[in-house]
């Protein structure tokens, strides 16, 4: 655990209200299994890209007048209750008790710019808002690679969420080791990530609970021994901004993933037939016709096509000839985590 401030962290005078804004992030080595849940320790070190256009608006506000019997917490117009709440609770106390246990409860207002019902994880973004807000009002001052390890601890991904651009996540040891930090800024490649939605239905396992099941089907350890070289080829392939590298790597990786999911005990199966359509027609037009794409999928039905931008328009056109795709949300690399003026309330 954390130390608390009179040790560590540098404390400045709190304003008690902040919000930041934070991009989602799309995996090309994929976190999945947690050595130690209790503070999200990951089996394997990650790799992604920030988003620029898909991000969470988080206002924190702490209540030092002892207003609040409770958080309370409002996502997209609707005040939460139950799990949800009290996961924002939780990530709200370990921030607490960094800040020297203040007792302060807070208001919390979240907003996505991308719907809910689109199946793309909001946790990443969400809770590395939730961090830069909460630590910023309450006055104190960590710098991008502390408040990564803090954001861990409500979801992995969002550990990632804090830097822009190309990042990599170490597993790290221990809570002050396992974080992230930036390989290469956003301006260094526009990658453009297309997301096709093919189902809108919230998904019967959550990846909190999916990591501590990893260990338990016999491909997790063949995929984690993979990952050494498929690690140092994705930073290749960044560093050489060089797609058709990148490319057979993180489909490698989100189908290697899948079928340590899918062999897990119980067994997670989270493809529908769309996801199955999207991942033939990109191969199919890929190989027959030279078409530059190559998917990547997370916890969820949906599938991430990764191409450069000027293959976005065909790309776009083709998969409207697919019968399961609903619709598509387009994101190229962005800025990390950051506090903004404009307040939710
Ligand atoms: O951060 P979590 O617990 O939502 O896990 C994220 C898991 C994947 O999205 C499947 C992979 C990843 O690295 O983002």
């Amino acid at each position: 655990m954390f130390r608390s401030s009179q040790s560590t962290s540098q404390s400045i005078a709190p304003q008690l209200k902040a919000t930041a804004r934070a991009g989602s992030n799309i995996a090309f080595i994929k976190y999945w299994g947690v050595a130690n849940p209790r503070i999200n320790l990951p089996l394997n070190n990650s790799i992604s890209m920030t988003l620029g256009a898909l991000h969470t608006t988080t206002t924190v506000e702490w209540d030092a007048g002892g207003r609040l019997g409770a958080d309370e917490v409002t996502i997209d117009g609707e005040r939460v209750e139950g799990k949800k709440a009290e996961r924002v609770t939780q990530h709200l106390d370990l921030i607490r008790h960094l800040a020297g246990d203040r007792r302060y409860r807070a208001r919390v207002v979240s907003r996505n710019n991308f719907p809910m019902a689109s199946g793309i994880a909001s946790s990443a973004s969400a809770f590395a808002a939730l961090t830069v807000a909460a630590v910023a009002a309450i006055g104190l001052a960590l710098d991008r690679t502390r408040l990564s390890a803090v954001a861990r601890h409500g979801s992995g991904s969002a550990s990632r969420s804090i830097f822009g651009g190309y990042v990599e996540w170490e597993r790290g040891n221990d809570d002050a080791t396992s974080v992230a930090r930036q390989l290469f800024p956003a301006e260094h490649w526009n990658l453009r990530d297309v997301v096709v939605v093919v189902s809108t239905a919230e998904k019967a396992v959550s990846s909190q609970n999916g990591h501590t099941l990893a260990l338990t089907s016999p491909f997790n350890a063949a995929r984690i021994d993979s990952l050494y070289t498929a690690l140092q080829e994705v930073r290749a392939a960044i560093t050489l901004r060089d797609l058709n590298r990148l490319g057979p790597v993180i489909e490698q990786d989100a189908l290697a993933m899948h079928a340590v999911m899918m062999t897990s005990k119980p067994s997670l199966l989270y493809w529908q037939p769309g996801t199955l359509e999207v991942l033939q027609a990109v191969r199919r037009w890929r190989e027959q016709d030279g078409l530059p794409v190559y998917f990547t999928i997370d916890a969820g039905p949906n599938v991430h096509l990764i191409c450069e931008p000027a293959f976005e328009r065909e790309l776009l056109r083709r998969l409207q000839t697919l019968s399961g795709v609903r619709s598509t949300l387009t994101s190229g690399p962005g800025d990390g985590a950051e506090t903004v003026d404009q307040h939710l309330f």
